[in-house]
C-alpha cells in the first residue's frame, strides 16, 4: 500500500513516516519546510533503511498537488500538514485559515478525483474546548475554540466530515491527538521548533541545553493539585504507530473519531521535575501568570483507542523526557 503523507517532515509527520515504513508501506511524502527541515528525510532514511518518495512544496499549489496524485497511484493519506502554533496564529488568522483550510479542501478535492477513499487527518484535542469533564471521551461535546489555530482544527474536522458525507463510500478518520512530546529513540528525529517554542516539552528542553535561561510556568493556582495545568502527555512514537493501526483497522466508509492519549494527567511541575530526575538535569524555572486561552486540565479516555484499534499507549512519561533530551543532545 501507498500512502501519502502530507506535512510528512514536520514533527510528527517524520514518525508517522517510520512508523509506516517500518510496518512495509510505501510512503511518499509532500511538505514545504515551513516548520521542519530537508535533513530529516536523510534521517528517517537512516532509521529504516527506506526512502520515502519526496515533493517540496506547500499544498496549496494545487496543480503540483494534483501531479503527485496522477503520478502516484495512493491508498490512503495522512494529513499532517498544517501551521500549529496557537500564539501565532491570532495575530495571523488569515494565515492560518488559508493553509490550513485550504490544504484540507485541496486535499480532499484530489482524493474525491482521483477515487482515494481513506484519510486519516491529524486533529486535536483542542476541539473540546474547556472539558466540562475529564477524562474526555470521544463523546463529550465539542466546545467553543479559543483562538485560530484550534478554529481552523475544529472547521477541518467539519469539511472532512460534510466531504465524507457526500463522498459515502470514504473513510475519514480523525485522531484527536492530546500532547505529544518526545523523540524516536535512535535520538534523529524529534521537535526542533524553529525560534522560540510554544509548547512546554521544546521550552525544557531548551532551558536544559543552556539555549534558552529559565521557563515560564504558566500559573500555578488553577484548580489541580500542585496550581498548574494539567495535560495528558503522549509519546510521538505511540502516537505514530495509532496512525499505522487507524490506516489497516478504520477501512469501513464513515466518520471514525479516535482520541490518541495516554488517560494519565501530569502537571507542568510534574513534567519538568521528571525531566530534571530522568536525565540528572536542572530546568530553572520561574511562576508566571497564566497564559490566556490555557485551560486547567485535559486528558483522554483512551478506550476506543483500545477497543477499535488494539491501540495503548506504551511509552512512560520517563521514556518521553529520556528520548527528548538524547534528541536534544545530538541536535545543538
Ligand atoms: N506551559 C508552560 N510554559 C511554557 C509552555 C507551556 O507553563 O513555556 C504550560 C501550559 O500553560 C500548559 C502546559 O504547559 O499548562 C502545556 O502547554 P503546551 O503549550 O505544551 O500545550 P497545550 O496543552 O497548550 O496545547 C497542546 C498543543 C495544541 C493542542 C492542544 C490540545 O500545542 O496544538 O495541546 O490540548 F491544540
Amino acid at each position: 500500500m501507498r500512502i501519502l503523507v502530507a506535512g510528512g517532515a514536520g514533527y510528527i509527520g517524520s514518525h508517522i513516516c517510520v512508523e509506516l515504513l517500518e510496518a512495509g508501506y510505501e510512503v511518499v511524502v509532500i511538505d514545504d519546510f515551513s516548520n521542519s527541515r530537508p535533513e530529516v528525510l536523510g534521517y528517517i532514511k537512516e532509521i529504516t533503511g527506506k526512502d520515502v518518495k519526496f515533493y517540496e512544496f506547500n499544498i496549496l499549489d494545487e496543480e503540483k498537488t494534483e501531479g503527485v496524485f496522477k503520478e502516484n497511484k495512493l491508498d490512503a493519506v495522512i494529513h499532517c500538514a498544517a501551521f500549529k502554533a496557537v500564539g501565532e496564529s491570532v495575530s495571523k488568522p488569515i494565515e492560518y485559515y488559508t493553509n490550513n483550510l485550504m490544504t484540507t479542501l485541496i486535499m480532499t478535492k484530489m482524493m474525491t478525483k482521483y477515487h482515494v477513499n481513506n484519510i486519516v487527518f491529524s486533529s486535536s484535542a483542542t476541539v473540546y474546548g474547556d472539558p466540562k469533564v475529564v477524562p474526555l471521551t470521544e463523546n463529550c461535546p465539542l466546545g467553543e475554540t479559543t483562538n485560530p489555530y484550534g478554529t481552523s482544527k475544529a472547521m477541518m474536522e467539519r469539511i472532512l466530515t460534510d466531504v465524507q458525507f457526500a463522498n459515502p463510500e470514504m473513510s475519514v478518520t480523525l485522531l484527536r491527538y492530546f500532547n505529544p512530546i518526545g523523540a524516536h529513540a535512535s535520538g534523529l528525529i524529534g521537535e526542533n521548533p524553529k525560534g522560540i517554542p510554544n509548547n512546554l516539552m521544546p521550552y525544557i528542553m531548551k532551558v536544559a541545553t543552556g539555549e534558552l535561561p529559565c521557563l515560564g510556568v504558566f500559573g500555578d493556582d488553577y484548580d489541580t493539585p500542585d496550581g498548574t495545568g494539567v495535560r495528558d502527555y503522549i509519546h510521538v512514537v505511540d502516537l505514530a504507530k495509532g496512525h499505522v493501526l487507524a490506516i489497516e483497522k478504520y477501512q469501513e466508509p464513515g466518520v471514525h473519531i479516535c482520541n490518541l492519549g495516554t488517560g494519565t494527567g501530569y502537571s507542568v511541575l510534574d513534567i519538568v521535575h521528571a525531566f530534571e530526575k530522568v536525565n540528572g538535569i536542572e530546568v530553572k524555572y520561574e511562576i508566571k501568570p497564566r497564559r490566556p486561552g490555557d485551560i486547567a486540565t485535559c486528558y483522554a479516555d483512551p478506550t476506543r483507542a483500545k477497543e477499535e484499534l488494539g491501540w495503548v499507549a506504551e511509552k512512560t512519561l520517563e521514556d518521553m523526557c529520556r528520548d527528548t533530551w538524547n534528541f536534544a543532545k545530538k541536535h545543538q
